[in-house]
């Protein structure tokens, strides 16, 4: 069957949104050896194109919509942050954008609580140890970490994947305070206390950042914020890089003004701050909040029927703009 659509991929997707787009489209071209396209070779790639489905590896600016020319009408990006877009510029050109929410909150949330786990009982770092033939067997003064059970949660951006690693911190009895714009009635429901950014972290053992990245969320967390935390406190970031001001978190865990950090974001990815690679009171995972079969292939075909809808002249379910 011809394409009846001029469809462009930006790096592999899992196949359940490929098929969609093979059944709906009858086709599209595919970024096949998956590298991240520079914005040379996405704007070369992107023109007359009447769909992008990207990643959050792309740089969907002014320029590269501006490549694309008048056909463009989607962008569907395979992630719910959607940062990477300039939603402002795909607007004024009358371009939909689309995320994909929800469907990989629990994924994410139950890696929220991976790296929350690990980080409090030194699990990486302890590891570490063994793997290099060093551990001289059982002791009662290794490797002592925290507890976790009847400590304070602090969730920093109430939505979906905030309320799911609340709703999780029931099964360990804790404390849950978190910060959002306005009280959440299903936070409440939890029986965790709306407080203002500064007692959160005062006040919390473990604080886990759930907010998306715009301007006012860029350091959200920097070095004031990081000096109110407790020296026994863990910092726990699966939300975006840029929420926290990376060269203020290695100082702190280096002058262990805080016990632990776990992450799974940065600043630059895939660079890492050498501050931070240097450091055993830091766990670092390499961006896979999202990173099961089953949620990757829901996201994959959740975005691919963003732009079949986009394209088909139907309301896009996921629209951000
Ligand atoms: P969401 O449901 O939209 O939740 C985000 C929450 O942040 C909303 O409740 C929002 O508050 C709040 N918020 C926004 N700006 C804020 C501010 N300035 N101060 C305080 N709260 C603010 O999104 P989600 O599905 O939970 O996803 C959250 C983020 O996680 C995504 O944007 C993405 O960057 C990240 N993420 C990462 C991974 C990964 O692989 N590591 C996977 C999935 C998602 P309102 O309710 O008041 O709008
Ligand atoms: C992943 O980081 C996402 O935003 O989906």
């Amino acid at each position: 069957m011809p394409a009846k659509f001029n469809i462009f991929v930006t790096r592999q997707i899992p196949l359940p949104g490929l098929e969609i787009l093979r059944r709906d489209a009858g086709g599209f071209e595919i970024n096949d050896d998956d590298h991240p396209l520079t914005q040379i070779e996405l704007k070369a790639k992107v023109k007359d194109r009447d769909a992008l489905v990207c990643v959050l590896t792309d740089i969907i600016d002014a320029e590269v919509l501006d490549a694309a020319g008048t056909r463009l009408k989607v962008v569907a990006n395979v992630a719910v942050g959607y940062n990477n877009i300039d939603i402002k510029a795909a607007t004024s050109r009358g371009i939909i954008v689309t995320n994909t929410p929800g469907v990989l909150t629990n994924a994410t949330a139950d890696l929220a609580w991976a790296l929350l786990l690990a980080s409090a009982r030194r699990l990486n770092e302890s590891e570490r140890v063994l793997r290099a033939g060093l551990w001289p067997g059982w002791g009662i003064l290794q490797f002592l970490g925290q507890d976790i059970s009847g400590k304070t949660l602090g969730i920093v951006g109430a939505g979906r994947i905030g309320q799911a690693v609340a709703k999780r911190a029931q099964g360990f009895d804790m404390q849950i305070l978190y910060t959002s714009r306005g009280a959440k009635a299903e936070m409440e429901a939890l029986g965790a206390k709306h407080v203002d950014l500064e007692t959160c972290l005062k006040q919390s053992d473990f604080i886990s950042l759930h907010v998306p990245l715009t301007p006012e969320t860029k350091h959200l967390i920097g070095k004031p914020e990081l000096e109110l935390m407790k020296p026994s406190a863990h910092l726990i970031n699966t939300a975006r890089g840029p929420i926290v001001d990376e060269a203020a978190l290695a100082q702190a865990l280096k002058a262990r003004t805080i016990a632990g950090a776990a992450l799974d974001v940065y600043e630059e990815e895939p660079k890492i701050h050498p501050g931070l690679l240097e450091l055993e009171n830091v766990v670092l995972a390499p961006h896979i909040g999202s990173a099961t079969t089953e949620t990757r292939g829901r996201m994959a075909s959740m975005a691919a029927e963003n732009c079949i809808a986009v394209l088909q002249g139907r309301k896009a379910p996921n629209a951000v703009n």
